[in-house]
């Protein structure tokens, strides 16, 4: 069977650059892995004393989905230097039971979008440190970062064919993690 991506979109609005870039991405590589896009509209604040047994709905979607992942696409905006609120809560809310987290050892491929020159770097500088803290496994290269995405998109799809080649390649070293991953299982056992 194909490896299962979970694609993470870090922008909650139906416009989203990054979202377009993740369901373009998902097209792309279909001959290879299936993609699946994940918004994060149904992902409550974090809150202690909802982090439970039976933790909301909409978290334990969220962490079963990366549960079921063989690896994670996490596509992000840049806020003010930062990553976007609601994509740190999700990765609070997914970094719990701590320990036991889904997203624990999970290969992950992160990229930032923006209009901007600087394609949201300082966002995604901070989320590989969150990713590290979660003790998520980073695919380190390419820094995927798209700089001047507004003018890479067209009608909801990645239209630039020198980025789309760029993020593949992010994405085959993704496909590569896990499958040293599943080879070093079987050697275990
Ligand atoms: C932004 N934007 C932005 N861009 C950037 O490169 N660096 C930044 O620090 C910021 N800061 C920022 C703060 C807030 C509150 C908003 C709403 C926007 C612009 C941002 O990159 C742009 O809106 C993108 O299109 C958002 O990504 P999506 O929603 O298209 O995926």
């Amino acid at each position: 069977p194909k490896p299962r991506l979970l694609g993470i979109s870090g922008s909650l609005r139906k416009a989203s650059f990054n979202t377009a870039i993740l369901h373009s991405l998902a097209e792309a590589v279909a001959d290879r892995a299936t993609l699946t896009v994940f918004t994060l509209n149904a992902v409550p604040p974090y809150d202690g004393d909802l982090d439970n047994a039976t933790p909301p709905e909409g978290v334990a979607a969220l962490r079963r989905a990366i549960g079921e992942a063989d690896g994670l696409v996490i596509a992000s905006p840049e806020y003010n230097y930062g990553m976007p609120g609601v994509l740190k809560n999700a990765l609070d809310w997914a970094s719990r039971p701590y320990g036991k987290a889904t997203i624990t050892g999970k290969p992950v491929l992160t990229l930032t979008a923006s209009p901007a020159f600087t394609g949201g770097a300082r966002a995604q500088a901070q989320l590989n440190e969150v990713l590290v803290a979660v003790a998520a496994q980073l695919v380190l290269r390419p820094q995927a970062v798209v700089a001047s995405v507004h003018e890479k998109i067209r009608d909801g799809r990645l239209v630039d064919e020198a980025t789309l080649t760029f993020l593949k390649a992010g994405i085959d070293d993704l496909l590569r993690n896990i499958a040293r991953n599943a080879s070093a299982i079987r050697q275990e056992t």
